[in-house]
C-alpha cells in the first residue's frame, strides 16, 4: 500500500495513528538534531519529523532528500509543539519511522510555491512542475467542478451531450481555420471546428431537441489574454424555443454557477441593446462595475468655440472622472500618451478640471469662454473636484471605442474593477452584419446562420447594415463570456443571407449545401448559444488570463513551448501527404 492517507487530511483527532503517506518534498529544515520536511500532494501539506536521537541513520537519509523527491513515509501522527494555524494539518506532524525514495528529482528550475521565482516562459516549459503549485492546481480543480455542475444542470433540463467530429470541412467566415492534410485524399484538407455550429443545427434537424457539448474549438487568430487558439465551449442548442426561452434557461445556469462556486446571488439580468451599449460605453461588452458613462458633447463644443478639431468632429464625447481634478500635468500627459498609443489610436486628449473652488481649468481654455465650460459641467453632471476627459473624431463608433479604452484605463487606475464584484448583463439586438475593412465587404457579425429580426427583413436588400439580428451575448465584467442566436431554419432565407454576404449560389451550395439541404427535411425552429468555458472559469477564479485555467496552454505566439509544437515534420510524412514545401525563408 503506497498510502493510508493523503497529505491534506490528518488532524489532531488522528494523534497516535500509524500512517503511511506518499508525496513530494516541498521543503526541508534542519534544526539541531531534528529534520523537518514538508510533504506535499494534491490534497495538502503534512509536516514530517526525523529525530537524530531516535534513529540517526533514518535522519541521515532524510537529510539527503532534495526538493521534489517523490517519497513514501511511515510514522506516527503526533500533536505539534508549535502549531501552524495557516494550514489545515497544522496541528499535527508525523514522527517518521521508515522512509523510501519512490523517485528522486533533479533540482527543479523554479520553486514550487505560490510565490514562485519562475518566469512565465520557464513555468510553461516545465508546466508539469508548475501544475504542482497549489495556486495553479486550484484553478483546474475549479474548472472540473464547473464542468460537473454544468453537466448536471443541463442533464436535469433534458439536454443530451453529443460528441461532434473534430475533423470537419473548412467553413469560411469568422476566424481562420486550422487545417489538417488528408493522406487518403491527397491535396485535400480537413479543418478543425471553430465551433460545432453547423453540426449542432443538424442535430436539431435530427430531432435531438436539446443538445450540449463541452467542445474543443480551434481558431487561428491573434492571441490575447482572453483568447487561445484551442479553447473550450459549453455549446448548446435547443428546438422550439424563442429568444427569451434561451436567455432564461442560460441565465439560470449562470446563476447556478455563481451561487455554487462563489456564493454570489445574481439578480435578474438587464438586457441592453447593442446600440445603447455602444452609445453609453463604446463597447458591446460594457464593464458595469463602475460608472463614467459617456456624455455626448456635440451641442456644447462643436461650432461654439474656435477649436477646429472639435468644429470638424463627427463625435465629441466625455467621461467624468470623480475626484480627479487634482491630476498633475504628468498624470494628464500619461493619459494623453495612453490614448495616442496605436492600440487606442486617438489623436489627442482634452481635459477640463472642475476645481474644488468652483473654477475650471482646461486644455482648451483659449478656445472657449468660462461660461461654455460651465455648460459642459452641467451637461456632464460633473461636480467640483471632478475631471472631465474628452475625445473627438470623425467616426463616431471608432471614437467611442477609443473612449471606452480610456474609461477602462481610468477604472483600473481608480481600482474600480474589483475581481470579487460581478456585474453581468445580456447584450441584444446586434447588427446582423458588420463592415470588414480587411475583406472590404459586409460580414456576419455572429455567423451566417443567425436569424434577422423579422421586422427588419424588408431592409435586407437596400439597407443590410440596418438589419438587427436575433442574437444575444452574455457579458460579465467587460468580458464576452457567451453568445448565441436564433437560427434561420428556412432554406430560402438562408440563401438570401448568403447572397447579401456576397456568396454566389454555387459557392454557397459548395460550402453549406449540406445544411441548406437538411433544412428541406422539416427543420424545426431552433436557437442556441455557447459559453466560453475558459473565460467563465477565469472570471469565477478571479484570473487575469484564461491561460491560468488551462492545463497546457499555448503562449502568445501560439506555441506549446513544452511540447515544442508546432514543429516541422519528416520528409517521409510530407511525401505520404504529397505536400511540397516552398518556404520563402
Ligand atoms: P462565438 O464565436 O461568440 O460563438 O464563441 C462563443 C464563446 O466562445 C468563447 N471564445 C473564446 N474563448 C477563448 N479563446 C478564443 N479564441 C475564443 N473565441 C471565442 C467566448 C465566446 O463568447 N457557434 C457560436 C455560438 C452560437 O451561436 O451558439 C460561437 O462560436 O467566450
Amino acid at each position: 500500500m503506497y498510502r493510508t492517507n493523503t497529505c491534506g487530511e490528518l488532524r489532531i483527532s488522528d494523534a497516535g495513528k500509524e500512517v503511511t503517506l506518499s508525496g513530494w518534498v516541498q521543503r526541508s529544515r534542519k534544526m539541531g538534531g531534528m529534520t523537518f520536511l514538508d510533504l506535499r500532494d494534491r490534497y495538502g501539506i503534512t509536516q514530517l519529523v526525523f529525530n537524530e536521537a531516535d534513529d540517526a541513520a533514518l535522519c541521515g537519509e532524510a537529510n539527503k532528500l532534495g526538493r521534489e523527491y517523490c517519497i513514501q513515509v511511515k510514522g506516527t501522527v503526533s500533536e505539534r509543539q508549535s502549531k501552524n494555524s495557516k494550514i489545515p494539518t497544522g496541528d499535527i506532524e508525523i514522527i517518521a519511522k521508515e522512509l523510501k525514495v519512490l523517485s528522486p528529482s533533479l533540482t527543479p528550475p523554479f520553486t514550487i510555491e505560490d510565490n514562485t521565482d519562475g518566469g512565465d516562459d520557464l513555468r510553461m516549459k516545465y508546466r508539469y512542475l508548475d501544475l504542482r503549485r497549489e495556486a495553479v492546481r486550484k484553478n483546474l480543480e475549479l474548472r472540473h467542478r464547473m464542468t460537473i455542475l454544468i453537466r448536471n444542470f443541463l442533464d436535469a433540463q433534458q439536454f443530451i451531450e453529443v460528441e461532434t467530429p473534430v475533423l470537419i470541412g473548412s467553413t469560411p467566415e469568422g476566424a481562420r481555420d486550422f487545417v489538417v492534410p488528408s493522406r487518403m485524399n491527397p491535396g485535400q484538407f480537413y479543418a478543425l471546428p471553430q465551433s460545432p455550429q453547423t453540426l449542432k443545427q443538424l442535430l436539431m434537424v435530427a430531432g435531438f431537441d436539446r443538445y450540449f457539448q463541452i467542445a474543443k474549438c480551434f481558431r487561428d487568430e491573434d492571441l490575447r489574454a482572453d483568447r487561445q487558439p484551442e479553447f473550450t465551449q459549453i455549446d448548446c442548442e435547443m428546438s422550439f424555443v424563442d429568444q427569451d426561452d434561451v436567455i432564461n434557461l442560460f441565465e439560470e445556469m449562470a446563476r447556478h454557477l455563481f451561487r455554487e462556486i462563489r456564493g454570489v446571488e445574481l439578480p435578474r439580468l438587464e438586457q441592453m441593446t447593442w446600440h445603447e451599449a455602444m452609445k453609453r460605453f463604446g463597447s458591446d461588452k460594457p464593464d458595469l462595475r463602475f460608472g463614467m458613462e459617456f456624455v455626448e458633447l456635440m451641442d456644447d463644443l462643436k461650432g461654439t468655440g474656435t477649436f477646429s478639431v472639435f468644429n470638424e468632429a463627427d463625435y465629441i464625447g466625455g467621461i467624468v472622472v470623480p475626484g480627479c481634478a487634482d491630476y498633475s500635468r504628468k498624470q494628464l500627459n500619461e493619459l494623453t500618451d495612453f490614448v495616442k498609443r496605436p492600440q487606442v489610436g486617438a489623436q489627442g486628449l482634452v481635459f477640463i478640471k472642475y476645481n474644488a473652488d468652483g473654477t475650471a481649468k482646461s486644455s482648451i481654455d483659449k478656445f472657449y469662454t468660462p461660461g461654455q465650460l460651465q455648460k459642459v459641467k452641467e451637461t456632464t453632471g460633473a461636480k467640483d473636484g471632478d475631471l472631465v476627459l474628452i475625445l473627438s473624431g470623425d467616426n463616431a463608433n471608432k471614437t467611442r471605442v477609443q473612449l471606452c479604452s480610456l474609461r477602462l484605463e481610468m477604472g483600473n487606475r481608480l481600482g474600480l474593477r474589483d475581481r470579487n464584484v460581478f456585474r453581468c448583463l445580456w447584450i441584444v439586438d446586434f447588427p446582423l452584419f458588420e463592415w470588414s475593412d480587411e475583406e472590404q465587404r459586409l460580414m456576419a457579425t455572429h455567423h451566417p446562420f443567425t436569424m434577422p429580426n423579422p421586422d427588419d427583413i424588408p431592409l435586407l436588400d437596400e439597407h443590410p447594415e440596418q438589419v438587427r439580428a436575433k442574437a444575444y451575448d452574455f457579458v460579465c465584467n467587460g468580458i464576452e463570456v457567451g453568445g448565441g442566436s436564433l437560427r434561420i431554419h428556412d432554406t430560402q432565407l438562408q440563401e438570401k443571407m448568403f447572397e447579401v454576404l456576397g456568396f454566389t449560389p454555387e459557392r454557397a451550395e459548395a460550402q453549406f449545401g449540406f445544411l441548406m439541404n437538411a433544412f428541406k427535411y422539416g427543420a424545426p425552429p431552433h436557437a442556441g448559444l455557447a459559453f466560453g468555458l475558459d473565460r467563465f472559469v477565469s472570471i469565477l477564479a478571479g484570473l487575469d488570463s484564461i491561460r491560468d485555467c488551462i492545463a497546457f496552454p499555448k503562449n502568445n505566439s501560439g506555441r506549446d513551448v513544452m511540447l515544442e509544437a508546432p514543429s516541422s515534420i519528416d520528409q517521409k510524412q510530407l511525401d505520404e501527404l504529397e505536400i511540397k514545401l516552398d518556404l520563402k525563408n
